[in-house]
């Protein structure tokens, strides 16, 4: 062993093709897919805004996902190391740590709808949703999170899930649970999407997902599907950098980030299917915000026949990707932890997760108790999300495509991006350096600049 391996220990990565895959599409695929992408499609008024977010994924959060990789895999160490070692003796690394500090809080209010979602699946399956009535709709669901210790204790759940499987190490915990639950996932959507797109009237959603209205398209839009882009995609804080660092060293980048950008957006897509068929054949609209995973869709379900078995295998498969994302965010302070400050992969686990449910508690109890906490205007829910989602990824990811682009030599790049010159791609790196150094920066600070206000579209 080298000099750094030793002083690292063994650095556990992942084994086969199939589990990088299954690890990085279980990360993008999450509750982006099933809860965000729908409800932001819905407000955003559908195809039209599909299309800008396919440019956004393709120009900016692609080209981010792979600068993450390559930096992860050239340095062979997660986000912060992976800064220490690429540029050693600069303050680069401490785009790492706002790295950590963003995946930190998003799963603060991520785990706090995750146990929501995990939740739905035993009401759901006890009937306890059997309505198709609004009021009552809406009434069992902020009756639910609005009070104190189930909301609570469902996020502490999704924590213990997510900690032992963190715990259980990278090939055995991450690799193996996410090369399980990805085919599961792919089997109940289709389930779910067979259904609804057999239903009678329900031609007028597959026309909401697919027939582009441009008249919707606003400054707003824009900003929501590059914010989109890059939470889908879970670049902009160095999850994909950890994950890049267990990436073989015969594995393609180029085409690992291209297969779960297009895998990722599949899913959205069918999850679209599943959803937007229903909601139209049973006379809903599709714009109800946030709420149309909680209170639109179980009415929904339950206008059709075995609507309650329909409905919990939805929140089975919600409950599934959302899992698979939160291991990844997990993972990034405790490999942090466990790496840069040397600490074992227990305590880290360990403290990490008290930490989140510790945070995550002032998001969780923004719907009860801290409903008049405010920051900036904000419950502690809110700001988690706009924080993150507007300044924060953006901003981390503007910084890492920077260094990729600029700072890293081309002839590092190539060689990574071309596994030492044994994969012929030289096109694509020529296209991927144009976007990684001009196009994505520049469209990431337009979009920043809006975003806080100094000019609108
Ligand atoms: N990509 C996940 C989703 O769409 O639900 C969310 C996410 C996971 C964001 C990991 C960021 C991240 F680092």
């Amino acid at each position: 062993t080298n000099l750094s391996q030793t002083s690292m220990g063994h650095r556990e990565g992942f084994g086969s093709t199939l589990g990088v895959i299954a690890a990085t599409l279980g990360s993008a695929v999450g509750l982006g897919n099933i809860w965000k992408f729908p409800y932001v499609t819905g407000e955003n008024g559908g195809a039209a805004f599909i299309l800008i977010y396919l440019l956004f994924a393709s120009l900016i959060g692609l080209p981010v996902m792979i600068s993450e990789f390559i930096m992860g895999r050239r340095s062979n160490a997660a986000s912060v190391g992976a800064f220490k070692r690429l540029a050693p003796g600069t303050p680069w690394f401490l785009t790492g740590i706002s790295g950590v500090i963003v995946a930190f809080l998003i799963m603060s209010y991520y785990t706090s709808v995750a146990g929501w979602v995990y939740a739905y699946i035993f009401k759901a399956m006890s009937g306890g949703l059997l309505t198709t009535d609004p009021k009552v709709s809406e009434q069992a669901f902020t009756g639910f999170i609005s009070g104190v210790w189930s909301p609570l204790i469902w996020q502490w759940i999704v924590l213990l899930v997510t900690g032992a499987i963190i715990l259980a190490g990278v090939k055995k915990g991450i690799e193996r649970i996410t090369k399980m639950l990805l085919p599961v996932l792919f089997l109940l959507l289709i389930v779910c999407v067979i259904r609804a797109v057999t239903l009678p009237g329900a031609s007028e959603g597959i026309a909401f997902l697919f027939k582009p209205d441009f008249s919707k398209i606003t400054g707003a839009t824009i900003l929501a599907a590059m914010g989109l882009a890059f939470f889908k995609l879970s670049v902009g804080m160095g999850v994909m950098t950890t994950y890049g660092s267990y990436i073989g060293k015969s594995e393609s980048l180029f085409s690992t980030g291209v297969k779960v950008m297009l895998a990722d957006t599949c899913v959205s897509m069918l999850a679209g299917l599943a959803i937007f068929p229903a909601v139209f054949a049973f006379g809903f609209t599709p714009d109800k915000g946030a709420s149309l995973l909680f209170m639109t869709i179980p009415m929904v379900f339950n206008s059709m026949p075995f609507g309650g078995f329909f409905l919990t295998i939805f929140f089975i498969l919600a409950s599934i990707a959302a899992t698979g994302a939160m291991i990844s965010l997990f993972n990034t302070p405790v490999a942090y932890l466990n790496e840069e400050l040397g600490w074992s992969r227990k305590s880290a686990t360990v403290v990490t997760g008290l930490m989140m449910a510790l945070i995550g508690s002032t998001a969780t109890l923004s719907n009860s108790i801290l409903a008049n906490f405010k920051l900036f205007g904000m419950t502690m829910f809110d700001l988690f999300g706009y924080a993150t989602d507007n300044i924060m990824m953006p901003l981390t990811g503007l910084i890492i495509a920077l260094f990729v682009g600029w700072r890293l030599s081309k002839y590092d790049v190539a060689d990574e991006l071309s596994n030492g010159g044994s994969l012929n791609n030289r096109t694509f790196v020529k296209f991927y350096l144009i976007a990684v150094r001009f196009v994505a920066p520049a469209a990431i600070i337009v979009v920043l600049l809006s975003g806080l206000g100094f000019f609108q579209f």
